[in-house]
């Protein structure tokens, strides 16, 4: 069977590169209320506030740099694939850091900060400024409907057909860097358990999804993934 492998990624693999993780102690939903800045009703009600909040982090998401953690995942897709093995890196993140660092087979399930959306037509285009109420769609020039390409609480996280199945035949998955408190990602290990593959959790501690990985490696992303790269791809094609 073709060794196939699928990552998650969470917050924690970008902590390293200064940008903010969500349930850390400090994180972002204990300086910010996720159901005024993170729904569809929140945007509805204030978008104001909510371009405010969005604007800060893609100015911090300029001035951010990937990490050996993202670098390490960029080299381990183009040995894995050159090895005759399959692979998709699945984020939750909305930075771009995963991109940068040479990642491409790479599905952004809850969007992009990097990318704006016309609520009115569906049209997308890069995003580096800030948005604002004030700015036209450029493809049907409708006012105040832009919004962050950015998956709210209550949407449908993005490539759940493909990811999901993938996962039915993955002989490989990884967490990396996930609480495993929201729902769909949540479940992913469980999905490809369920398929036969070998599971691994790298994170600081043990997550909330309840599954139990296969292995555990605890510790900073930029400590743990480069070293679990080298096993696993040695694991997956050894002779
Ligand atoms: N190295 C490795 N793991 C880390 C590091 C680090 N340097 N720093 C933090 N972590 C781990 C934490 O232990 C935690 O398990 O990263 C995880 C971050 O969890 P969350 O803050 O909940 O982020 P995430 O799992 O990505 O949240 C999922 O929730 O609010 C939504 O849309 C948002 O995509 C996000 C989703």
């Amino acid at each position: 069977m073709t060794p196939s492998l699928l990552i998650l990624t969470g917050a924690g693999i970008s902590a390293e590169s200064g940008l903010g993780t969500f349930r850390d102690t400090d994180g972002i939903w204990s300086q910010f209320d996720w159901q005024k800045l993170a729904t569809p009703e929140g945007f509805a009600e204030d978008p104001v506030m909510v371009h405010a909040f969005y604007n800060a982090r893609r100015k911090g998401l300029l001035d951010a740099q990937p990490n050996a953690a993202h670098t390490a995942l960029a080299t381990l897709e183009a040995a894995w694939v050159r090895s005759g093995g399959e692979f998709l890196l699945v984020t939750q993140n909305i930075d771009d850091l995963h991109a940068r660092a040479g990642s491409e087979r790479l599905i952004h399930m809850h969007g992009e900060l990097l990318r704006a959306r016309c609520a009115a037509c569906g049209d997308l285009t890069a995003c580096t400024a800030d948005l604002s109420i004030a700015m036209s769609c450029q493809a049907c020039g409708r006012e105040g409907r832009l919004r962050p390409h950015v998956v709210w609480f209550g949407e449908m996280p993005m490539g759940m057909e493909e990811i999901f199945e993938r996962l039915s035949r993955t002989t490989h998955f990884a967490a990396i860097g996930t609480s495993g408190a929201v729902w769909p990602a949540a479940g992913f290990a469980e999905e490809a358990a369920r398929a036969g593959a070998e599971t691994w959790e790298l994170s600081l501690e043990a997550g909330e999804s309840g599954h139990n990985f296969h292995h555990t490696l605890y510790g900073k992303a930029t400590a743990t993934v480069p070293d679990w790269c080298e096993t696993v791809i040695a694991r997956a094609f050894a002779a």
